[in-house]
């Protein structure tokens, strides 16, 4: 028997942990224990609690409880409470996920102790330093031993900073294995779709006609801090609504949430007023897998959301200079876009539809099994 320690913090992670969880609970029960870590980055029920209820994770081990805060008293919070767990525990691997605050805060704890780290999500890159999360997940990347890439451009990626994939066993982190098993995401939207279609009643209760909707995703700290910016996307999402006759479902993150309650009193009234956007608060993941299905179209500036309207066939406006998942947007499936360049993107859209993407970039749906097998494998040398 293996022990692992997971951190999960933020929304995505958690969801990205249930495919792992759940691989282990049908296949590995009786070779894996995991002792699950929140660390309390997200709290707001429908943040967090709601996918624990609802995707079947079993419940947190350890919740530290961090919350919000600065990267520096955020992060240093975590490190302290998470090295305090792992010196407990004496886990074989600690498993990181992509790249908050949560996952730079297990690679510092952990690296310092000499515990080997997963990271799943590994090799990702925007090239863009200035994002807090190109950081954390380079710096994840550089002290793993196991480094679990999505994609072949994260593969690239890696080899390019001096990553080698032919290494051979016993794995460290300064000898560490790098491959692309595919992407836990697609396990989950696979495994999840069929559910949502039993369970989700969001399509009655916001009256949404099937392929007759936007649905927009906003909460990058780029899009969201800045109020010019802010207001300039609401303001295009308000003419591409209105001009269309059609319905905008805006899920709203808690941080554009309050960044928008500081917008102009007008532009808060003209949207209130606008019979065509409806913000809605965060939605649980079956209701939003469901939306995503049924969506016309998405805009996004979320990374999971992206990629989830891509494994649809939706295509997707992402607001944001550049992006992790290049090959969407190389596939035609998706469109990189400036906040003022949105309705204009979203008419040409609409006159010239892209043809739907095969899935085969991210993996067979089988990711978390073969991770965790790769891992099996390994757990002998540690
Ligand atoms: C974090 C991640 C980001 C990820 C996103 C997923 C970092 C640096 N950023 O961004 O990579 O894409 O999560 O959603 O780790 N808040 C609440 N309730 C909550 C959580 C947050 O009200 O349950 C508000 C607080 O005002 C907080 C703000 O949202 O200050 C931002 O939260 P934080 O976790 O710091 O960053 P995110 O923008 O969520
Ligand atoms: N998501 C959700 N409810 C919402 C918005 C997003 O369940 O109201 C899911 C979404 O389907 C995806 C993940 O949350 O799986 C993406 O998280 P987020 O956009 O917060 O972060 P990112 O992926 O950009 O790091």
């Amino acid at each position: 028997m293996i022990k692992i320690v997971t951190i999960i913090g933020a929304r995505p992670q958690i969801i990205k942990a249930a495919a792992i969880s759940r691989a282990i609970q049908t296949d590995f029960s009786d070779q894996i224990q995991e002792i699950l870590v929140h660390t309390g980055q997200h709290y707001d029920e429908n943040m967090s609690k709601v996918f624990f209820d609802e995707l079947e994770i079993p419940r947190p081990d350890y919740n530290l409880q961090v919350g919000s805060g600065s990267h520096g008293v955020q992060t240093a919070r975590m490190i302290e409470g998470i090295e305090q767990i792992l010196e407990a525990e004496k886990p074989n691997f600690l498993i990181l996920y992509g790249d908050t605050n949560s996952t730079l805060a297990g690679a510092v704890a952990a690296s310092k102790i000499h515990i080997p780290i997963v990271h799943i999500e590994a090799g990702l890159r925007s090239w863009n330093k200035k994002m807090p999360e190109e950081i954390n997940r380079i710096l994840t990347d550089h002290c793993s031993t196991f480094l679990f890439s999505p994609t072949e451009t994260g593969m690239r990626n890696l080899i390019r900073e001096g990553f080698n994939d032919k290494n051979k066993p016993p794995f460290t982190c300064d000898h560490p294995k790098i491959c692309n098993l595919g992407d836990v995401m697609l396990d989950n939207s696979l495994f999840f779709a069929e559910m949502a279609e039993q369970k989700s009643k969001i399509l009655e209760q916001l009256s949404l006609e099937k392929n007759a909707f936007v649905l927009c995703t906003i909460h990058r700290n780029d899009n969201t801090d800045k109020p010019e910016k802010l207001a300039e996307i609401f303001n295009q999402l308000q003419a591409l609504s209105t001009k269309h006759k059609i319905k905008l479902v805006l899920p709203l993150h808690p941080r554009t949430k309050k960044n928008l309650e500081q917008l102009d009193e007008n532009l808060q009234g003209n949207i209130r007023e606008n019979e065509h956007i409806l913000i809605i608060d965060p939605v649980s993941f079956l209701d939003m897998i469901l939306l995503e299905k049924y969506a016309d179209v998405v805009i996004t500036d979320s990374g999971g959301v992206q990629k989830e309207a891509y494994f649809f066939g939706k295509p997707c406006l992402i607001i944001r200079d550049e992006t992790e998942w290049s090959e969407i947007v190389e596939e035609g499936m998706a469109h990189l876009v400036q906040p003022k360049n949105i309705f204009e993107t979203f008419q040409n859209l609409s006159a010239n539809r892209p043809v739907t993407g095969q899935n085969q970039l991210f993996g067979d749906g089988q990711a978390a099994k073969k991770i965790l097998h790769e891992l099996l494998e390994n757990s002998r040398s540690h």
